[in-house]
């Protein structure tokens, strides 16, 4: 396969990243330097609470509430860059995987905004764009492994070369993310999950409740968390405390993910590891990933959740491998895979 030479512009571009993907909006802003170096300028995000009440995002009211934000989020970005539209020299927007629906208003606002200024286009992929809210904290160079590890993802790709994803592992039942949610929930510790888990654990007792953990000692890189949801459910209706469920389940969950990924980067000869997406945020998690002997790599704060700002990381990449811009009339797309082997 032809790589294209790297194409690092004369000065800075600015590069405006859009995510709309689900229940946040989100853009970011970043800058390209003829180095090759990337500074992060902004990143604004507006999370949507009208979901809270169902227990679930509402694609409907997440498209409906995109629409009515994304100007004002823009304008939020722009400003804590200290920039004005006009300094904007490249669009990136995610099309995929997401609502569709709330992907459109992303991408169309994207698309329309490149057009607008007459500069390139590029559409993000999600996943990928998870991946690259590390290039905030280092530079992000092949080879390297990534577990992407959020509410609707849990998945673990071997980047051989910079641009190429290889699927080594994904959980084969419900994400990661939505464990932590769903255990939560039946807890009574709230949502989103995650963050309500965490905190609850730290006054728990991990040894309390007995998880099994799912898939150890198997020879695949895969995962599975609806056996510990199931575990958490009659551990709750038997009467465990909610904190000490919360950090026996925490306890579970951090030991598969790090134990899982630790084999697989020793197995791909990989020693630099990407860790990312909403559950990458869990301390628990990160302190185990630095007792590994593995070069770990976190988004900084605030990318590692659903944000603007890891899709112009993305088109950042992009843009410096030169990659062409994309074409103004592709579409959003729910079901993306990532891997191209
Ligand atoms: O990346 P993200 O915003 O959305 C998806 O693309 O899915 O991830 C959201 C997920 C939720 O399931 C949330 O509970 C989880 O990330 N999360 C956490 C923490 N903060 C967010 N999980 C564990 N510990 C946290 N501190
Ligand atoms: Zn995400």
């Amino acid at each position: 396969m032809s790589v294209p030479a790297a194409v690092l512009p004369s000065v800075p571009v600015r590069i405006l990243g859009i995510d709309t993907s689900c229940d946040d909006t989100g853009v970011g802003i970043v800058e390209l330097l003829p180095d090759g170096r990337v500074n992060l300028l902004a990143n604004r995000v507006w999370s949507q609470t009208v979901h809270a009440r169902y227990g679930g995002v509402m694609p409907e009211l997440a498209s409906r509430e995109h629409v009515e934000r994304i100007d004002e989020v823009m304008g939020d970005a722009l400003r804590e860059a200290g920039l004005t539209v006009t300094d904007i020299g490249a669009v990136a927007a995610t099309s995929g995987p997401g609502l569709v629906g709330a992907l459109l208003v992303g991408l169309m606002y994207g698309k329309g905004l490149a057009q607008a200024l007459n500069v390139p286009f590029h559409a993000a992929h999600h996943l990928e764009g998870h991946i690259f809210a590390a290039a905030s904290e280092a530079e992000l160079r092949a080879p390297f492994l990534a577990l992407v590890v959020s509410g609707g993802h849990t998945h673990l790709f071997d980047v051989p070369r910079d641009g190429e994803y290889v699927l080594v592992g994904a959980t084969l039942d419900d994400a990661a993310g939505e464990a932590f949610d769903k255990i939560a929930r039946l807890s009574g510790l709230g949502y989103p999950g995650g963050p309500a888990i965490s905190e609850a654990a730290t006054r728990g007792n991990p040894d309390a409740v007995p998880f099994k953990e799912p898939l150890q000692g198997q020879k695949t890189f895969n995962f599975s968390f609806s056996g510990l949801k199931t575990a958490a459910l009659l551990a709750h209706r038997g009467g465990a405390a909610p904190e000490d469920l919360a950090a026996s389940f925490q306890r579970a969950a951090v030991n598969v993910l790090v134990k899982t990924t630790t084999r697989a980067a020793h197995a791909h000869g990989r020693r630099t590891v990407v860790v990312s997406g909403g559950v990458a945020a869990n301390t628990a998690l990160r302190e185990a990933f630095r007792a590994t002997d593995l070069n770990v790599v976190f988004p900084g704060r605030g990318l590692n959740t659903d944000n603007g700002a890891m899709i112009a990381l993305a088109g950042a990449a992009a843009i410096r491998a030169g990659r062409p811009a994309s074409p103004l009339d592709g579409g959003a797309t729910a079901y993306a895979p990532l891997a191209n082997a």
